[in-house]
């Protein structure tokens, strides 16, 4: 990612700047919105620098408008030195930061966002905290940032707000603009309507989404979950034939796009003689013939204890492959000032612990356990070194990892065990799916991959390599840009219509 941004940092022009180059150029200007913002400064004593942030909303945008140039409007995280009056970071595209007092973070962000919607949207309602305040919140940070973008939003711009946090936006910021084309992409699951159906302010974030042209999805799954919800929790009219929702005066178009990643980039970066030789040394200093990888925000929903209580499993039952095998867990700290999450990293610990001391021996432990946030060039790494990569979510959007792995293996020599719960389970069939809450089957699944033939993990990488290949960043978001383009043009043709008779 670094590399993707350094290809911007002489040449990048100020926003002001680009906004006139574009205006020039005649082209729509692409607005992201979303809560979280792509970088993050970390200060090293006196001296600080800039980071990108993790998670999947944040790695394509990044990528996307490094490339392309925009405008991003995100949460400020409070960092001043982020916020004008201080120059401008020189990323590729323009920055509009929110600022959230520490109410607004915790009932907003940490409230609703996190452990009522989140855990809504993988469907582990026993997870959920639902509290009216934290609602009044969301409606009130939501208004916030609709009101950012009412406002700075360039005329003829596309604005494209991204996940869960930011429902009610597209709604309020229709009231506001009207020439604008706005799609809502959400980054998680859409559970069943059922699940769906416990929420309290259901009706009012279906609601909120609807104000936007287009919705997309990872999955097909995801979206018809949507369509039934405002079928049925709203009584909207919706045609199943194509995805469209008519609800009140307005329609929205309803699609999955599955997100893609840029696999050139990772191939590439894999196949540096840089990044080889330092997945060599990864491995030499592991000591092991066989490495098993596994990477995740540290999150309940990723599976990371289950995929523990799988490997241990497929330890105990294996004697002959102690010594052999070894588990890199890397985990990226995330969202730690919530309990559900301290709990975890706990359990994680402990559960490491349990299994490192009771399989270890002279000269080899069991797993590698790093608890940080690795660079993309790092990163490529270990998943350029890595034979297996283990992902076990119990619910994903969609798994971005699990693509990245693929494309980090361009001579089709390693094997992915991938949960049946990620959305990417339903593009990459060609893994070995597996159900996270079966420490057997992974256990069995572990052996499969160790035992597979180098032939048949050839021909089942390929397979997959040429999917991630076929759909690219770009090609996920000219689509998703294209349809939202069209659908607004058609929306707009009716509304002009309706107001002649
Ligand atoms: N990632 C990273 N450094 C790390 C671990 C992950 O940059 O140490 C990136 C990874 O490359 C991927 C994203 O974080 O693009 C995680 O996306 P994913 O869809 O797998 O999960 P999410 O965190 O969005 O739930
Ligand atoms: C998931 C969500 C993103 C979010 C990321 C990191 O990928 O879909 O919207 O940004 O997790 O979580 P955080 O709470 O740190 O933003």
């Amino acid at each position: 990612m670094d590399s993707y941004r350094n290809k911007n940092v002489s040449a990048s022009p100020s926003y002001d700047q680009r906004e006139e180059r574009k205006t020039a150029a005649n082209e729509p200007t692409l607005v992201v919105m979303s809560n979280r913002a792509p970088i993050r400064v970390v200060r090293e004593g006196s001296r600080a620098r800039l980071e990108p942030t993790v998670g999947g909303v944040g790695t394509t945008f990044l990528r996307l408008l490094g490339r392309n140039g925009g405008l991003w409007i995100a949460w400020s995280e409070g960092q001043a030195a982020l916020t004008p009056p201080a120059p401008a970071p020189h990323l590729g595209f323009g920055l509009s930061l929110v600022d959230l007092d520490e109410r607004e973070v915790s009932q907003y962000y940490h409230g609703m966002c996190n452990r009522a919607l989140w855990p809504l949207m993988h469907s582990m309602v026993s997870n959920c905290h639902f509290d009216a305040a934290h609602w009044q919140q969301y409606r009130a940070v939501n208004r916030k940032f609709a009101e950012r973008a009412a406002t700075v939003v360039p005329g003829g711009s596309e604005l494209w707000i991204q996940d869960f946090h930011l429902a009610l936006t597209p709604r309020l910021v229709r009231a506001r603009r009207t020439d604008l084309p706005i799609g809502v992409f959400w980054h998680v699951p859409f559970p069943p309507v059922e699940l769906y159906r416990v929420f309290p302010w259901r009706s009012e974030l279906l609601e909120g989404m609807l104000g936007a042209n287009l919705v997309g999805f990872h999955t097909p799954s995801y979206t018809a979950n949507f369509l039934e919800a405002c079928e049925r929790v709203l009584g909207a009219q919706v045609d199943w034939s194509d995805g469209r929702v008519r609800y009140q005066s307005g329609t929205s178009r309803v699609l999955p796009f599955p997100l893609g990643i840029p696999a050139d980039y990772f191939e590439q970066l894999a196949a540096s003689p840089r990044i080889r030789e330092r997945a060599q040394r990864i491995r030499r200093g592991l000591r092991s013939p066989v490495i098993v990888l596994g990477v995740d925000r540290l999150d309940y929903t990723k599976g990371i204890l289950e995929r523990l209580l799988g490997f241990e499993r497929f330890l105990e039952i294996n004697p002959a492959y102690h010594r052999l095998v070894t588990l890199v867990l890397i985990a990226v700290p995330s969202r730690t000032k919530l309990a559900d999450y301290v709990r975890l990293k706990g359990q994680v610990d402990e559960c490491v612990g349990r299994i490192v001391g009771r399989f270890s021996s002279e000269g080899w432990v069991p797993i590698r356990y790093l608890y940080t946030q690795l660079s993309t060039d790092e990163l490529a790494a270990y998943y350029a070194g890595a034979d297996i990569a283990l992902l076990t979510p119990l619910r994903d959007g969609m798994n971005l990892v699990a693509k990245e792995f693929i494309a980090a293996h361009p001579n089709d020599d390693a094997v992915l065990i991938l949960s049946e719960f990620a959305g990417a389970a339903e593009e990459l069939t060609e893994a070995l799916l597996v159900n996270p809450y079966d420490s057997e089957a992974i256990a069995l699944r572990l052996r499969q991959a160790i035992e597979m033939s180098a032939e048949t993990r050839a021909q089942r990488m390929s397979v997959l390599r040429e999917k991630v290949r076929s759909n690219s960043l770009e090609r996920w978001s000219s689509e998703f840009l294209g349809t939202l383009r069209k659908e607004f043009e058609l929306e707009a043709g009716c509304t002009a219509e309706a107001a002649a008779h």
